[in-house]
């Protein structure tokens, strides 16, 4: 049994294998944050080099939710040309591909005035947020819906939201961060509020069959903070509307009490899969095709392989002759198999 070199099929996206490079910033655009030759080399190398399902990294639905200054965005219709040559690169070379909308809030280095549920700041290194009223929650909620309608048009196959590593959404999810007492704070429900408005809206400008996907932080890691059966009931409100949920943990709080190990958040795709049903992704520090496979077999549905996959891009290539695999390679570099 290879599982890890099994197709996978979602709605109308259909994967070759479970191997998944998971969103990875590259700080390689401009500061109007457009596509360069370096992203299209560089994604278009991990789709020559086997992987199935490619997640572009963090791009920001508005200026001011960029991570960092080079960050790719989407936040208008200009930025749709250069990733359209992306996705068709990536297409060309056998991958699948979604992208990753996101919006980093209060950890944002590019905003004069970042943005946050609260007006709490991350570190003595950030800006004090400013709180968001109800037109600039309205606001956010309908760039993201904007970016999904230019990502269709990008030739994305699925859109992830970035609602994981202590950025926007995060901190309305998390009682660390969120201290609002209308109603987008408080209970569990209202924390979440505006992450399902954010669902709704992307959903409403997709096509029926492609899939909606979400990045979690499982565990802010943190006393006090979500835990993994809080981070299931939250998906649970968002179901019907999203297919599959990318497990990632942390980014709330600067110091994260998170233990890392081989395979260290595959524990915690597992629980979400049980407590929700919904199709998963998981990983963290997996390097190996044994532990990849043991992934995909009995943790979750897809794997992702990050940091592994930036150290060599023709990984799936070497994994599957590990596993015995007779995997196509591409016909340029057959005398090399
Ligand atoms: C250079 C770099 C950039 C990253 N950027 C993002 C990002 O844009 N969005 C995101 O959700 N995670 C991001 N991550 C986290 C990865 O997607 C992944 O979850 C993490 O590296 C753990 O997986 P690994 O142990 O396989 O590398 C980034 C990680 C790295 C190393």
């Amino acid at each position: 049994m290879h599982t890890l070199f099994e197709s996978f099929k979602v709605k109308g996206l259909e994967l070759k294998n479970r191997i998944v490079m998971p969103p990875m910033c590259q700080y390689s655009s401009d500061e109007n944050g457009f596509v360069k030759d370096w992203h299209v080399f560089h994604y278009a190398s991990r789709a020559v080099g086997g992987v199935g399902f490619i997640i572009v990294e963090a791009t920001s639905v508005e200026p001011d939710g960029r991570i960092s200054p080079n960050d790719l965005g989407i936040w208008s219709d200009r930025h749709v040309e250069g990733l359209k040559k992306l996705t068709t690169a990536i297409h060309e070379n056998g991958a699948k591909v979604a992208i990753q909308l996101a919006h980093a809030g209060r950890k944002s280095r590019t905003a004069d005035l970042p943005i946050a549920p609260s007006a709490i700041r991350f570190s003595e290194e950030y800006r004090v947020p400013m709180q968001m009223d109800k037109i600039r929650i309205n606001e956010v909620t309908e760039e993201f819906s904007k970016a999904a309608e230019r990502a269709v048009k990008a030739g994305f196959d699925a859109v992830e939201i970035h609602a994981a590593h202590g950025y926007l959404i995060n901190e309305f999810l998390s009682p660390l961060t969120n201290k609002r007492n209308d109603e987008y704070g408080g209970t569990l429900e209202k924390r979440a509020r505006f992450f399902k408005e954010i669902v709704e809206s992307v959903k409403s400008k997709l096509p029926i069959d492609m899939p909606l996907m979400v990045r979690v932080s499982a565990s802010d890691y943190y006393e006090g903070g979500n835990e993994v059966e809080d981070v299931a009931k939250i998906l649970n409100l968002l179901s019907g509307m999203i297919d599959v949920v990318d497990i990632s943990g942390g980014g709330v709080m600067p110091e994260n009490h998170v233990k890392t190990f081989f395979g260290y958040q595959l524990d915690n795709a597992s629980k979400i899969k049980e407590m929700t049903g919904l199709y998963t992704i998981g990983g963290g520090l997996i390097t190996t095709y044994p532990l990849a496979e043991y992934a995909v077999s009995s943790k979750c549905d897809l794997v992702f392989l990050g940091r592994q996959l930036l150290r060599a891009p023709y990984w799936p290539l070497r994994a599957a002759k590990e596993a015995s695999v007779d995997l196509e390679w591409p016909f340029q570099y057959k005398r090399a198999k």
